[in-house]
């Protein structure tokens, strides 16, 4: 296995850095110990967080990748640490929704908690000074920010992907309320899922108690932010048969 040495820092985001590597089409990424909330206003520092993201985040990666969904992920370097394909990321922020909740509620005094009768695909422009605003397809189209293809093919692996955390998640008695995606494309232009798949990109609510197992606990004050982290890690590791965790 050839081994990647840590090189530049090339980006620092609100949850990860990534680093260089010797080979300029691949990429370290770092997890952070940071929580944000509302665009970044709202902070904290966990310690342990950022390797329960990476630990899940890599998990359900490798469990995407092995079902021929196109990722940017390669494999996970240590508690820490992914290699990844180096991407230049889309401008939008891909959400799926298949119960009702948070802007969705807000936004359009929707009832929380009704489960759709499909799941909802939106867009939103990936622009902290703007607070990244909901788009039509169209406004991504005519802007520049993914071409009619690219779009279809978001479409397309969002709802691949839905259905496979479905399968993932369910007989855990977790229930994948909703998630974000981001898509990058690399060196050759292919289009590839990006960014990560956690608890703070993702709504995981327990299927017998309704208890909120993800990033909310962290938004809405709703205290053990990182004992939900944990509760997640847990089920999917027992469920990968690697239970005796690092
Ligand atoms: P929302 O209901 O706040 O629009 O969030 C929908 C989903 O997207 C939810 O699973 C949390 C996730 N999300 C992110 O990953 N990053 C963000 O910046 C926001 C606002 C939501
Ligand atoms: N990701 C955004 C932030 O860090 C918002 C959120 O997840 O609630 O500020």
């Amino acid at each position: 296995m050839t081994v990647y040495a840590k090189k530049d820092q090339i980006y620092e985001g609100k949850a990860k850095k990534l680093f260089s590597t010797e080979d300029p089409d691949k990429t370290i990424i770092e997890y952070k110990d940071s929580f944000t909330a509302f665009n970044g206003e709202k902070r904290a520092e966990m310690s342990g967080k950022g390797r329960l993201n990476n630990l899940i985040s890599s998990e359900i990666f490798a469990y995407l990748s092995g079902r021929g969904v196109p990722l940017h992920f390669i494999e996970k370097l240590d508690d820490l640490r992914q290699l990844a394909v180096k991407v230049n990321i889309l401008p939008l922020e891909v959400v799926v929704r298949n119960i009702t909740t948070g802007s969705i509620c807000k936004r359009l005094g929707i009832p929380e908690g009704l489960k759709l009768p499909r799941p909802l695909i939106e867009f939103y422009y990936k622009d902290d000074a703007l607070g990244d605003p909901l788009v039509t397809e169209d406004h991504a189209l005519l802007f520049g920010w993914a071409a009619d293809d690219e779009i279809a093919a978001i479409k397309q692996i969002t709802l691949r992907v839905n259905l496979l955390m479905q399968e993932l998640f369910e007989p855990l008695g977790i229930v994948l309320v909703d998630f974000k995606l981001e898509f990058g494309k690399d060196s050759s232009g292919k289009l590839l899922l990006a960014d990560e798949i956690s608890p703070d990109t993702c709504r995981f609510w327990d299927a017998s108690t309704g208890a909120r197992l993800d990033k909310d606990r962290f938004r809405k004050d709703l205290g053990d932010v990182l004992g939900a982290y944990e509760e997640i890690w847990d089920r999917l590791s027992g469920a990968a048969g690697n239970k005796g965790r690092p």
